[in-house]
């Protein structure tokens, strides 16, 4: 029985790696501030908990004695905060993450994966996105990200402490909040589609993105800190398909029964145009394969909204 170490773990993805973690006869620790992670994620998940701040250095050692992997989620997770707060991003994503690394390596962990993202890649327009590209973070947000991941690779180098980092695109699923900068557009749809509104597409709806479910980020992360060759390396998780707004809205229309066309608003400013994974590198380096399609990913998610009752 192996000893994780979430962070985050009561966020989104966190709290479908534990469920999976656990489900799987591992203990499992948790260490989370609860500022947009929430214990209800993880109801009925026997999860040791460490409740408090990433940069809390007495907490962090405290939180990875007897520990071996450590799964690296607790972020802000926002474009919008990271610019309203730069500084509070680069304390949080940045400093947190070297005072994880540094603990962890005093700790004795084996090995650290680093949740990344997509946001590294910014408004580069090549397509699909290669992990080889140069990074072109837009915001402080991406920045940070992009900071987190060489922070990890100069641990993996100089000390010996295992990294894999994987850049996530469009995650969605169960348990995402709604104002997710990444998917929340489903959520947003699935509103209105459902009181009988017409879905409205900021833009003429031909920006794409890559949606990944959940759970096969849940994969990538079990494949990322058992497979020896992963280590000191970058990783895009997306499904490796491309996805339309206007195709996400015809798409929902379908799964819900209704037929109501899209309005559209003005552009957002600053949207990205496309964004597509290039997984080839993951898939041949992790052994890791998508399991889930768009369609699939989305009945399971109105499955659990219904349930939820967050669809009205
Ligand atoms: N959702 C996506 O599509 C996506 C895409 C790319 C990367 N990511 C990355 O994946 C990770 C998880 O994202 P998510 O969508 O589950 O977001 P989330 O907000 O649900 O999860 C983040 C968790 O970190 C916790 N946290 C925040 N600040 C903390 C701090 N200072 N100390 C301790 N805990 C703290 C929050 O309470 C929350 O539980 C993040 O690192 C995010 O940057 C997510």
């Amino acid at each position: 029985m192996a000893r994780y170490l979430v962070t985050g773990g009561a966020g989104f993805i966190g709290s479908h790696l534990c469920r999976r973690l656990v489900a799987e006869g591992h203990a499992v620790r948790v260490l989370d501030n609860l500022s947009t992670g929430k214990r209800a994620n993880l109801e009925g998940v026997e999860v040791d908990w460490a409740v408090g701040d990433l940069r809390d250095e007495a907490l962090l050692a405290a939180a990875l004695r007897g520990v071996e992997y450590v799964y690296h989620h607790a972020a802000i997770a926002s474009v919008a905060v990271s610019v309203a707060q730069p500084l509070l991003e680069q304390e949080v994503n940045v400093v947190g993450t070297l005072r994880l690394l540094e603990a962890a390596r005093q700790a004795g962990v084996r090995r650290l994966v680093f949740a990344a993202s997509a946001a590294a890649y910014g408004n580069n327009p090549e397509s699909p996105k290669r992990e080889g590209m140069r990074p072109e973070p837009a915001s402080p947000y991406g920045l940070s990200k992009v900071a987190g991941e060489y922070y990890c690779r100069i641990y993996s180098e100089i000390f010996g402490l295992e990294t894999v980092c994987l850049r996530y695109f469009n995650v969605f699923g169960p348990r995402q909040d709604p104002a997710s900068p990444y998917s929340g557009v489903i959520s947003l749809f699935v509103k209105r589609l459902l009181l009988g509104q017409p879905p409205i597409i900021q833009g003429d709806g031909e920006q794409s993105r890559d949606f990944v479910y959940v759970e096969d980020v849940v994969q990538a992360n079990l494949r990322a800190s058992q497979v020896d060759q992963a280590r000191g390396e970058v990783y895009n998780i997306g499904c490796g398909c491309s996805t339309t707004i206007k195709e996400l809205a015809g798409l929902l229309n379908q799964l819900l029964g209704t037929g109501l066309e899209p309005e559209f608003a003005p552009a957002r400013p600053g949207d990205v145009r496309r964004s597509l994974a290039d997984i080839s590198r993951a898939c041949a380096g992790l052994g890791y394969a998508p399991a889930f399609t768009l369609t699939e990913g989305l009945a399971r998610t109105l499955e659990w909204m219904r349930a939820a009752n967050l669809s009205n």
